[in-house]
């Protein structure tokens, strides 16, 4: 077992990370309980895994109601937030208790947002089922729901008490899923650790194909990436935070011209989001070719795109560019881009020319 903790003052809290967790989160649970009934808000998708714990509670005499929702992306509205509310509201949830949020990104991000303002602020307990929850979403307290205008507009900063993380839930996860979420793992090498970008070249293979040891030491290294990154910036204020969205502005940019749909998951348009992060500053003499053809190469390996074709885009650089400008982060009309000089060397740089992105954006398209 390993616990990393989210050191954050008042609001610090243990990220328990441990296989067959689930069975037995219970006992994590219980003190969280108040002797009252816990919420568990799950999707459809995790039937399994919502029997496995209401179960380990049961064990220890904490007594549930379970909140199945739809899987996907929708859920993340007005509307399924305020049915989810209204249901809460109903269940008698007071400030003091915990909700459970027991699923992916999707699950997390709406039940926090959920609970940021339920009474004003209530608790809870993420507990996540997608590799890219478990190493990224499920740790930090970004929490929200989508609006007409983009996604993730809507939201809070809101820390969860507790995060319970079971790797073996991954064991019915489907490779594709697994693979995105990889992307966010091998993210925090690219960022700051080369060491770990090293491991993950030697190892990738071995956690993409359920090795438990692998899988085990990924999730917890990344986790404890994130615990000190969040710890030094919370509120992303400070640019440390917004290291975590190394390729996520070109990734952005390829997600919307994709529809934001199953054509790219989210962790596929990172991972060509940093390989394009990677080509833009070679192309700019920030890094070496080298070190982007080394990135690309791993995503080859892990079945990743590494680029606009294997992303399947094929739109040209003026409309991608038109898709960041809308991306959150913009500021004064300018865009911060995260680029890099070096595998481990990611800078945020706020002064890129978009017309320098427009043309490499081209120059990367293939007949
Ligand atoms: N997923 C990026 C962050 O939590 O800041």
């Amino acid at each position: 077992m390993n616990i990393v903790e989210v050191k954050l003052g008042s609001r610090s809290y243990d990220v328990v990370i441990d296989a067959g967790l689930l069975a037995c989160a219970g006992d994590r649970l219980a003190p969280l309980s108040r002797g009252r009934r816990m919420t568990i808000v799950a999707d459809e998708n995790v039937a399994p895994h919502l029997a496995t714990l209401r179960a380990s509670m049961d064990a220890v005499g904490v007594a549930s109601d379970a909140i199945v929702l739809p899987a996907g992306e929708k859920s993340k509205s007005w509307a399924t937030l305020e049915a989810l509310c209204d249901r809460l509201l109903d269940l008698g949830i007071e400030r003091g208790d915990h909700v459970i949020a027991l699923g992916g990104g999707v699950i997390g991000d709406l039940v926090g947002f959920a609970c940021s303002i339920l009474k004003r602020g209530c608790g809870f307990v993420q507990i996540p089922t997608t590799l890219l929850a478990q190493v990224d979403s499920s740790v930090g307290g970004k929490t929200g729901i989508n609006a007409r205008a983009g996604k993730n507009l809507i939201g809070a900063f809101h820390q969860p008490a507790l995060v319970l993380i079971d790797p073996d839930v991954l064991d019915t996860l489907p490779p594709r899923q697994v693979r995105a979420g990889y992307a966010e793992v091998v993210k925090y090498g690219l960022i700051d650790d080369p060491d770990f970008f090293a491991w993950c070249e030697a190892n990738g293979a071995k956690l993409l194909a359920g090795d438990p040891a692998a899988r085990e030491y990924a999730i917890t290294h990344s986790v404890a990436a994130k615990a000190r990154i969040v710890g030094e910036d919370e509120y992303e204020t400070k640019g440390r935070r917004a290291l975590l969205n190394l390729g996520h502005t070109f990734g952005h940019a390829l997600e919307a011209e994709a529809g934001f749909s199953d054509r790219l998951l989210h962790g596929e348009a990172v991972a060509a989001g940093c390989a394009l992060a990677f080509g833009f500053s070679a192309a700019h003499g920030l890094c070496s070719a080298e070190d982007a053809v080394r990135v690309g190469a791993h995503w080859q390996e892990s079945g990743l795109p590494d680029g606009l074709s294997s992303a399947g885009i094929t739109a040209d650089g003026a409309a991608l560019v038109e898709h960041m400008r809308h991306d959150k982060k913009a500021s004064g009309g300018r865009i911060p881009f995260l680029l890099t000089h070096g595998i481990g060397q990611t800078y945020l740089d706020k002064n890129v020319d978009l017309s320098d992105v427009e043309a490499f954006l081209d120059a990367q398209r293939r007949p």
